[in-house]
């Protein structure tokens, strides 16, 4: 397996690995840079749905969208495909389905049909927005709660949340799911969420993957953030993805 670190705050790349085929030591190195770099890529892979799922397993137990069309057969992966710039609810920065009480922790992207032009998606470290912050903002946010709905579904979560196994500190909030701070309303809150959001897409805290066949690229939804950029016009763009169950945001 060779490696390159992507950018010098998020993202590692691997090549020369068959995520089919790997032994235990070899998903230890893919768990461990995931941890360590927030978005690991992996290129040309080939894996059938059933081998998506089975890898994803390695993780934990897989979540469910609670919403959006699975694969036919395969209710646990979700089918992302253009329904037109206007409907598409990725185009925002987000972790994933935060709206749910145990909002999932690994997911796992596989490129199936790519447009001839655009469709990147971009990841934002969550670690270093929250490092990057004032002492005095990272005192007012501590302990602060927010709402997240989405789908019918509501869940409050903190705004400062502490990784389970790293045990590293990041910002969580985003544009796509979170509607206001506990105890205050949404006018009150939509200032300091937009500065917040847009302090943790700062250019220099991302990467941005330009897809090509066979990709697959993993990400840690409790220190990371994405943004899929809807500019392929009307071409065709099928990605499936497995999403395994988190815990509760501490
Ligand atoms: C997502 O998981 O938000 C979709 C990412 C993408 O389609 O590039």
């Amino acid at each position: 397996m060779q490696s390159r670190r992507l950018t010098g705050s998020i993202g590692i790349e691997f090549r020369g690995v068959d995520l089919a085929q790997l032994d235990d030591d070899g998903f230890a190195v893919i768990k461990a840079a995931l941890l360590e770099h927030g978005v690991v890529v992996v290129r040309d892979q080939n894996l059938t749905p059933a081998e998506h799922k089975a890898f994803g397993e390695r993780f934990g137990p897989l979540h469910t969208h609670p919403a959006a069309p699975g694969v036919e057969g395969h209710p646990e992966i979700l089918l992302l495909q253009n329904y037109g710039k206007s409907r598409s609810i990725t185009e925002v920065w987000h972790s994933d389905v935060t709206c749910e009480a145990r909002p999932p922790s690994v997911s796992i992207l596989h490129s199936r049909v790519l447009p001839t032009y655009g469709g990147d998606t971009m990841w934002a470290n969550q670690y270093l927005a929250y490092d990057r912050l004032s002492d005095g903002m990272k005192r007012m946010l501590e302990g602060m709660r927010a709402v997240h709905a989405a789908f019918n579904l509501e869940s409050v979560h903190p705004v400062i949340r502490t990784h389970p196994e790293t045990g590293r500190k990041a910002l969580f909030v985003n544009a796509g799911f979170t509607r206001r701070f506990e105890d205050m309303s949404p006018e009150e809150s939509r200032p300091l969420l937009d500065l917040l959001v847009r302090h943790a897409s700062s250019p220099d805290l991302c990467y941005r993957h330009q897809w090509t066949e066979g990709d697959l690229v993993m990400w840690d939804n409790r220190g990371v953030m994405h943004f899929a950029v809807h500019d392929y016009d009307e071409q065709e763009r099928v990605m499936h993805r497995v999403t395994v169950q988190g815990d509760e945001p501490r």
